[in-house]
Parts: C-alpha cells; structure tokens; sequence
C-alpha cells in the first residue's frame, strides 16, 4: 500500500509537470482527485486498515493528498499567470467550416441582370411597400378599373377620413399595398433619372393568393423598361430574343402574341420556343411548343405623362416576367412553395 501510495505521488507530479492548458490540468484533477479518482480509491481504502496500520500508513497517506492538493493549485495558478507556455499541436487536422451558397432565385437573378447590364441597363431596386398610386394609378390602372380585382393584395395603411357627419367623404383610405409587381418602378425611374432610359428592376412582390404549386403570397418579378426617341416594337423584340438565347440556347425562339396590359399599348405575351423539346411538343410546354414566359409592350402615353415625360417626344417598351417561373423551369422545381419552405434537403441541391 505504501508503495502503491509513493508510486501513484510520482506518477501525478509527473504528469502536473506537463500540463499546458486548462483543459489537461482538469481531466487530471478529475482523474487523480475525482469522486472516483485513483488517488481518492487508495485514501479509501486506508480506512479499511487495522488500528496500527492506519498510524504509520494514514499520516503518510494525508500528506500525500495534501501535497499533491496544493500541487494542483500551485499549476493552475502559473496556466493563468501565463507562465507556462501554451502549445499548440499544429499537426491537428483542421476544423471544417460549411460554406453556405446563393439561393436559386439569386443565383438566376445575377446571371440575369449580367445579361441587361452587357446591354447597357441599370439594375435599380424599388420599395416593396408601395403607394397605391405607383402600383395601379400611375400605371393606367385608376381606382375604378377591373385589372385591379386580378392582383389583390396587403394593405398596410389605413387612414381614416373625415367622418360624414363633418361633412368628409367618410370611411378608410387604404394607401399603401405591398406591390403587386415591380411594374411600379417604371414610374419610379422616370421621374428620377428621365429620358432616355433603360433599366431592369428585379425584386419580391406579394399578392393575397390561395397558394398552390404555382402560386405563393411572396414571389419575384424582373422589371424591364427602355425609353428613347424612337422606340418601336422591334426594338423591344431583340432585347426579348437576346434575352432568350442566354437563357434557354441559342436556338431559343421567341413568338409575341397580343395581349392586355393596362400600361402598354399594344400589349403582348412574349413566348419562347420550348427548351426541353426544342417546340416539338411535350409536358413541359403543355404540347403547345411555346413557354410563356413575358408580359411586354410599348408604354403607354399615360404611363410615360405619369414619369413626367413627353409622348410625342419620348417612346418606350416595357417588359415583366416572374422570376420563380423562370427559376422553376431552368431547374425543374415542381412546387413554388419551396423556394421559401426553408427545407435544406431543397436548398442544397444548388
Ligand atoms: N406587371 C405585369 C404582371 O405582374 C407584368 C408585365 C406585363 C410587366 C407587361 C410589364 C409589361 O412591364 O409591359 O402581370
């Protein structure tokens, strides 16, 4: 027991001796000093021992402890003062750090607004808390017109107005909306930067929908607007092809077909070539062959007074296409509802 005893004493103070961080000096004091340490097991067990055996061995036994005791409190002492240097194991292999990605719909968003920037448009963002001016009034949608029942939205403000009884119009004025769509900033940018003009406006859009596999309350649109003297139709075609060969091949072809928009006259639906069946036909495309991808046309009078320009000066095209659609078909995403879904399993596969 003695030996056991004197052993185990040369044994700690040994290892005290090579402690150099915090994290070695408590597994030790665990190990030796622990409810279950080595050097608390033998202290036991001197308990157990005759009268006589307990004089000469407990007394040898105490020391020990308390040697070895202060031993631990002197070492922890020198870690904090810093005096026993600190060594790093530099053969350790490395922690790996995860890098996260870009979202789908901004990866695409990048690619698309590289395309417009190489053929001279500024990318511009706009609020998505918008007046209900911008979003329908100033667009050639007056308070009266049926387009509005098609983009329901959230109203945010509501102000009341001057009671009946004081002689006021009475009721609630909802003035501001989350925009239906980026079309809005069409506004927004003519009046700040003028004529002439050419600009893309990418960004989100809400609307009050039941939502399903095609359609979300939050969603993202691409806004496109050029104005100059001169504009016509085929002005307008060539940017929508271009924009089709980058985007679906170089085979791509583009199809418009007339279309009612409150602010472009004439208005059309641009359609592209079917990419995965090259116009052939399949489930994709419906059998149609064509993917309607556009919303387009020439600005309307209206809309290009609103911007505090001149129609008889100034001509423009417009165009506006949904992001997540574009988004969905280059991938093959099935379900709308999981660009915002959160779920991993979807966001990394991109
Ligand atoms: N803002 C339209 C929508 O949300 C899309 C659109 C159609 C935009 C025609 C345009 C356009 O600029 O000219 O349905």
């Amino acid at each position: 027991m003695k030996e056991q005893l004197l052993k185990l004493k040369a044994e700690i103070l040994a290892e005290l001796e090579k402690v150099n961080r915090p994290e070695v000096w408590r597994a030790l004091k665990i190990k030796y000093l622990g409810r279950k340490g080595e050097l608390t097991k033998i202290l036991r067990a001197v308990a157990d021992l005759s009268a006589t055996e307990k004089k000469t061995l407990g007394k040898l036994a105490n020391d020990i402890k308390k040697e070895i005791q202060e031993k631990f409190v002197e070492v922890k002492a020198e870690l904090e003062k810093g005096a026993k240097p600190v060594y790093v194991d530099v053969t350790l292999p490395g922690e790996k750090i995860e890098s996260g990605h870009l979202h789908p719909i901004t990866i695409l968003q990048n690619e698309i607004e590289d395309l417009f920037a190489a053929m001279g448009f500024m990318v511009l963002e706009g609020p998505e808390l918008e007046s209900d001016y911008y979003n329908f009034t100033a667009l050639n949608i007056p308070p009266y017109h049926p387009a509005r029942d098609m983009q329901d939205t959230f109203y945010v403000d509501i102000t009341p107005l001057t009671p009946l009884s004081k002689g006021g119009e009475g009721g609630l004025k909802y003035d501001l909306l989350m925009r239906t769509q980026t079309s809005p900033m069409q506004i927004r940018a003519m009046q700040k930067y003028g004529a002439p003009l050419r600009v893309v406006v990418p960004g989100r859009c809400f609307r009050s929908e039941a939502t399903d596999v095609r359609h979300e309350h939050t969603f993202y649109q691409l806004e496109g607007l050029m104005i100059d003297r001169g504009i016509n139709f085929s002005h307008l075609k060539a940017v929508l092809e271009e924009f089709g060969k980058k985007l679906f091949g170089p085979e791509t072809k583009l199809r418009m077909r007339p279309k009612y928009y409150p602010f472009v006259e004439p208005g059309a639906n641009g359609e592209y070539s079917c990419f995965l069946c090259a116009g052939r036909g399949c489930r994709l495309c419906k059998n149609t062959g064509w993917l309607e991808i556009v919303g387009c046309g020439l600005v309307h009078p209206n809309v290009l007074r609103a911007g505090g320009l001149d129609p008889k000066k100034y001509q423009g095209f417009a165009f506006g296409y949904g992001l997540d659609r574009l988004v969905m078909l280059k991938y093959a995403i099935n379900d709308i509802r999981l660009f915002h879904s959160g779920d991993l399993k979807f966001l990394k596969q991109f």
